[in-house]
């Protein structure tokens, strides 16, 4: 009998406790204590739910930390992972997805919040937000329409970037560091990225009378281009308050340049057979219904010389999405949330002699989750790959952030 992919073996009892009594607990502490032992009632007994109390969370923050931020549309964590890289400790979390708020809680020890609009409905709401440093947040960005009305976002998901401004307004953070789809600067005629703009830097300054705005630099950088072996072209907004930024210093320039810059030099480049587990477990019901015969393919293709982007080297059925073929000594393709086919939202790749899609693990390694725990039933395989389908690449955030620690966090004391 097979045995069953321990990526499919549930192991936490989830539906016995509330996720949201379960993100007060975890983050009563500044730092997830959820696994130590000093984590105990006023009484002295242990709060900890024992089947929780047995997992070790993948990504740890640093014994030392030089500034606070929080994860908003936390999704698994891509912001989280990156800022405790280089030093950040995270302080708050927000995430409504159920899957995600489990993956989220077996990597950081944290259950993220849920609705961010619970929290930003008045002033005492806000206040259950802890102060800090950078605001982070992969906002949503479906039906961000503003047509018709002036200063109105029309669908109430695309008026997810307003809880930011609640946030900003009330916390006025150094910095708030953002990430959308490639093309949200050009959204509707440029409108929502006009309106966005607008309200950092000219509306919050009415509404404080003048006492906190922001300056907006944004740039497309592609993950491919910061040694992730995936491609993925985003759009990066740093905002930094006014009275921090030097009028000499143009981010936007700088932001462009890095990412040029990246391109030429410094980063080793990743090839996605790097990122290959060889002879992985596979579900056979899942993936093997990709394994093609030789001629179903441009097979003399498959070694093809080395680069850092996707290297196409065939097709299924009529070659549509999620029925193309590519090699591991190029990129993965961008992974998508939503996408069918039957490679649906990893793409199918030539792996030990088959076609195949790319595993959960795959997937987190290309996108520099290196080392995370995804090997469990506790969040279906779908919603796995629809996860990594929403999410930032490390590698990118990682330097974005390194930049801002260096330029506007550099003294802990100052804060
Ligand atoms: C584009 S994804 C961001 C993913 C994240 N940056 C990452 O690295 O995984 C947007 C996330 O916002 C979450 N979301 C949408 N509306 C929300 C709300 N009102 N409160 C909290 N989370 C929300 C969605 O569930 C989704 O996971």
């Amino acid at each position: 009998m097979d045995s069953v992919p321990s990526y499919l073996t549930p192991t936490l009892p989830w539906d016995q406790f509330a996720l949201d009594d379960l993100a007060t607990l975890t983050h009563k502490a500044h730092q997830p204590k959820f696994f130590k032992e000093e984590f105990v009632t006023e009484a002295g007994e242990s709060e900890t739910p024992a089947p929780f109390a047995k997992l070790k969370p993948a990504f740890k923050e640093k014994p030392t930390t030089t500034f606070t931020f929080i994860d908003l549309f936390a999704g698994i964590g891509g912001f989280r992972v990156a800022g405790q890289h280089v030093m950040g400790s995270c302080v708050f979390t927000s995430e409504w997805d159920k899957y995600a708020r489990r993956a989220y809680f077996m990597n950081f020890g944290q259950v993220p919040f849920g609705d961010i609009t619970q929290f930003t409905k008045s002033a005492e709401a806000l206040n259950r937000i802890p102060p800090h440093d950078v605001l982070c947040g992969g906002f949503p960005c479906q039906a961000f329409s503003i047509s018709g009305k002036q200063e109105g976002f029309k669908d109430p998901r695309g008026t997810l970037f307003f809880e930011i401004y609640k946030i900003a307004k009330h916390h006025r953070p150094k910095v708030l560091f953002l990430e959308n789809v490639k093309n949200f600067a050009r959204h509707d005629n440029g409108n929502t990225f006009r309106t966005i703009r607008h309200h950092l830097e000219k509306k919050m300054a009415e509404e404080t009378n003048g006492e906190v705005s922001y300056r907006v630099s944004h740039a497309v950088l592609n993950a491919s281009d910061f040694g992730a072996s995936t491609k993925r072209e985003r759009i990066y907004l740093v905002a930094v308050r006014s009275d921090l930024a030097d009028d000499e210093f143009k981010w936007s320039e700088w932001l462009d340049l890095f990412g040029k810059l990246n391109k030429r030099k410094n980063i080793k480049p990743r090839y996605l057979h790097e990122d290959i587990q060889p002879n992985a477990e596979i579900d056979k019901g899942l993936l093997n219904k990709l394994t093609l015969k030789r001629d179903d393919f441009e097979y003399g293709k498959r070694n093809l010389p080395e680069a850092t982007k996707p290297l196409r080297i065939g097709i299924m059925g009529k070659g549509g999405q999620g029925e193309r073929i590519y090699s591991t000594n190029g990129h993965a393709i961008t992974f998508s949330a939503y996408g069918g086919g039957a490679a649906s939202k990893t793409g199918a790749y030539y792996v030990d002699g088959r076609v195949r899609k790319l595993t959960p693990t795959e997937c987190a390694r290309a996108m520099g989750f290196h080392g995370m725990n995804v090997n469990t039933g506790d969040v279906p395989l779908l919603q796995r790959y629809k996860q990594f389908g929403n999410s930032v690449v490390v590698n990118v955030v990682e330097a974005i952030f390194a930049e801002i620690k260096r330029h506007w966090l550099p003294d802990p004391k100052r804060r």
